[in-house]
């Protein structure tokens, strides 16, 4: 999967981060490091994103270090074109109207993932459906090109701090927790895409940015759903919006004792009492490592649930690094519905 070894969250790659010319060497060297499982910072025509390799959960992970984000958000998977988007999703009528119009452009468009969708759960946080992108910057169409596979990015930033549109900008914040950040001088448009969902019905407009929502509309010819016009700047909270991954057991926290028949969902090397009377086992990481914890954490929920339990019992998972962003969705997961 990737031969870079666990990069705990924190910990200063070694060697520091190194700017990569935006040439044809630097893609090279830049896409070489992220098929690796490395993270690297490179320019789009909206703000520098933080890319992986979207279709391992590891390097992911490794994303959501580096940002030191407390929450695993759902996060955009970029694609040189529009035909290798097309494979990752399904699109109905409006997705490709918008797709066909605005790629390459500053326009995420949320669809179904189809069946050969690549992009793993962490990168998806455990939905069905995925963001896909094809940005206007031809330096990170090449890039995308010479991956040769999705790549996750959300911007470039550490969590809380702006958007970042120059390398510059991605050093300050991120020097010494990335591999690399491929040099493209400063982004032209400087607001995040537009996000779109095309999940059935009227697209819905998830979040405003470079692509107007009278463009949108001018270019379906029909309303958004769920969008006010001039409510652009209050759209549904992205963590609000039906973007959670809530498996259909219950899910009991902080578990320090199995009751008979539960599923149980492990981190480290101790095992609750009542373990062995346990329906189904998974750890997280027997090593207790939050990166591979975090890499694991959806597909892990998946897993469990499909077992057909009524309970998932979790034990405490460590409130430090990455742990934050795990007892985040381990927290929404367990939330009354
Ligand atoms: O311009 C951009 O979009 C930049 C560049 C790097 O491409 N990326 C970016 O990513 O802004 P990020 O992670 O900061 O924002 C991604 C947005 C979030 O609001 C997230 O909730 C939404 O996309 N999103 C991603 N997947 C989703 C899904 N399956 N359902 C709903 N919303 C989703
Ligand atoms: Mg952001």
């Amino acid at each position: 999967m990737n031969d870079l070894g666990s990069i705990p969250y924190g910990k200063v790659w070694a060697g520091g981060t190194r700017r990569l010319r935006g040439d044809a060497a630097g893609v090279t060297e830049a896409a070489d490091l992220i098929r690796r499982g490395a993270v690297v910072g490179f320019p789009t025509e909206t703000v520098y994103g933080l890319g992986a390799d979207a279709t391992d959960a590891v390097a992911v992970a490794r994303i959501f270090a580096a940002k030191e984000r407390p929450q695993f958000n759902p996060l955009i998977a970029h694609l040189p074109d529009a035909a290798a988007a097309y494979v990752e999703g399904s699109f109905d009528a409006s997705a490709r109207t918008l797709a066909e119009a605005f790629w390459p452009g500053p326009l995420t468009l949320v669809v179904p993932a189809s069946a050969k969708c690549g992009v793993c759960d962490l990168a998806r946080a455990g939905l069905p459906s995925v963001a896909l992108r094809v940005p206007g910057n031809e330096l990170a169409r090449d890039l995308l090109a010479r991956v040769g596979r999705p790549v996750a990015a959300p911007s470039a930033n550490r969590s809380g701090r702006v958007s970042p549109t120059a390398a510059g900008h991605v050093l300050a914040d991120l020097d010494g927790r990335i591999a690399a950040v491929l040099d493209g001088g400063e982004t032209p448009v400087g607001v995040e895409s537009t996000v779109v969902a095309c999940l059935g019905g009227p697209p819905r407009l998830l979040r405003p940015g470079g692509i107007t929502r009278e463009a949108l509309v001018a270019c379906l010819g029909f309303e958004l759903d769920g969008a006010e016009p001039g409510a652009g700047m209050n759209p549904v909270g992205p963590g609000l919006l039906a973007s959670h991954y809530a498996p259909r057991a219950r899910v009991r926290l902080d578990a320090t004792a199995i009751a008979a028949g539960e599923a149980v969902l492990l981190f480290g090397s101790d095992l609750p009492s009542g373990s062995e009377t346990a329906q189904a086992l998974f750890n997280l990481s027997p090593a207790g490592d939050l990166t591979e914890a975090a890499a694991r954490l959806f597909s892990a929920l998946r897993h469990l649930d499909a077992q057909g339990v009524e309970t998932i019992a979790v034990v405490p998972i460590p409130a430090t690094g990455l742990g934050d962003a795990i007892n985040d969705r381990l927290h929404r997961a367990a939330a009354p519905r």
